[in-house]
């Protein structure tokens, strides 16, 4: 598929951990510390003057790698500093058209729900699940209807690893003149997807996690009919045209993606973000898929082996967040921490992310430690 050898060289934390943890941090790779380096010499050498010559350029080379990766066009992609930002920026650009209604649920991200939770005028309806694993496309049905501004959630669900049907999500959002927002912090980077034929509005991704490039930045898409529509109420001089004239009375909205920016990028995080995404691009996102749902299939038996249970989605939605029931998360992780295995937890679970660049050695071991655990 790939040769996993040379992926491994790029990825110095796996010579020194057994590391599992790539939902909340993506491994650093040796092509993003030299782009790093690459980015600090330059300010050495230039200072400010680093900005026209080169750093610009960075920028729009990301934008446009990971523009590409989405199936999308830069003029659809945004830079933020977070996820939360980027949420932010688009709830200040969409008119609430006489609609006060968004539904999201309990298995999103905190951060998507509070953008609501904290507006009275809206009511904030909050899809529970059947099973702690999954939402059904008809929960939403159900409640998005003529009053829904947003149908929000998430593309996978960070705790379960259930990846929902961002078609169909969508479709049920057109067809009631809402509009749906996607947080793809944990799709996009671990399973392949290509927005405009989702029919998606929005959707927010991010280098942090399954990209490898590290925090401090956000990927906003925003669907090519909106984005000249949509007129933001938080803004910056990075969304104006005419960002260097200066002029406080000129301002005006750039036709593309670029007006929901909000200011200076982190100029750090696009040099790592941009070796992460090489490395992702090189070896490709369906391999990376396929090669995730084999150690995931690996890590799920040999658990199951040991005795223990895992709470999983079924096979055509499930990705690469495995949880694994256990009656003390906390005392387990620190075990596995002091045998160099470096995953994580959420309450009831220990939550191991295998990434592409693991082997299956270690998962194995992964599980034959935490199987050791006896509290
Ligand atoms: C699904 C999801 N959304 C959002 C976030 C965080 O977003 P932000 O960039 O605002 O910190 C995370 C994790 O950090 C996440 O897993």
């Amino acid at each position: 598929m790939f040769d996993l050898n040379a992926v491994r060289a790029e990825f110095p934390i796996l010579e020194r951990r057994t590391y599992l943890n790539s939902c909340s941090l993506g491994a650093l790779s040796h092509r993003s510390e030299a782009y790093l380096g690459e980015f600090t010499e330059r300010w050495h050498d230039m200072g400010a003057s680093a900005w026209y010559r080169h750093w610009l350029g960075r920028v729009e080379d990301l934008r446009g790698r990971v523009a590409t990766f989405l199936g999308t066009t830069p003029r659809e992609l945004a830079l933020l500093p977070s996820t939360s930002a980027a949420l932010a920026v688009i709830t200040e650009s969409v008119p609430a058209r006489g609609r006060n209604r968004v539904v999201c649920t309990e298995l999103d991200f905190p951060t998507l729900a509070y953008q609501w939770a904290v507006k009275p005028e809206i009511e904030l309806v909050v899809l529970r699940s059947p099973d702690g694993i999954r939402i059904d496309p008809e929960q939403f049905e159900a409640v998005v209807d003529e009053r829904t501004l947003f149908l929000a959630t998430s593309h996978v669900f960070f705790t379960t690893g259930y990846a929902q049907d961002l078609g169909a999500l969508a479709e049920i959002a057109r067809g009631v003149g809402a509009l749906s927002l996607i947080d793809g912090y944990q799709g996009a980077g671990q399973i392949p997807v290509t927005l405009p034929s989702t029919g998606v509005d929005f959707y927010t991704n991010g280098p942090l996690k399954w990209l490898c490039g590290g925090p401090g930045l956000a990927y906003l898409y925003v669907r090519d009919e909106l984005v000249e529509a949509l007129e933001p109420r938080i803004t910056s001089w990075f969304a104006t045209n005419r960002q260097f004239e200066f002029d406080l009375e000129g301002f005006e909205y750039r036709p593309d993606a670029r007006r929901f920016e909000l200011g200076t990028p982190a100029l750090p995080t696009v040099h790592t973000a941009l070796g992460g995404q090489e490395i992702v691009d090189e070896v490709g996102i369906e391999h990376i898929a396929l090669r995730n749902r084999e150690l995931t299939d690996r890590l799920m038996a040999g658990v199951r082996d040991a005795g223990l249970r895992v709470r999983s989605a079924e096979a055509d939605h499930r990705t690469a967040i495995v949880m694994i029931h256990h009656d003390d998360p906390p005392g387990a992780v620190k075990h596995l921490a002091s045998h160099d295995i470096i995953v994580d937890y959420r309450p009831g679970f220990v939550r191991v992310s295998p990434h592409f660049y693991n082997s299956e050695a270690e998962v194995d071991r992964c599980v034959e430690v935490l199987a050791s655990y006896k509290g």
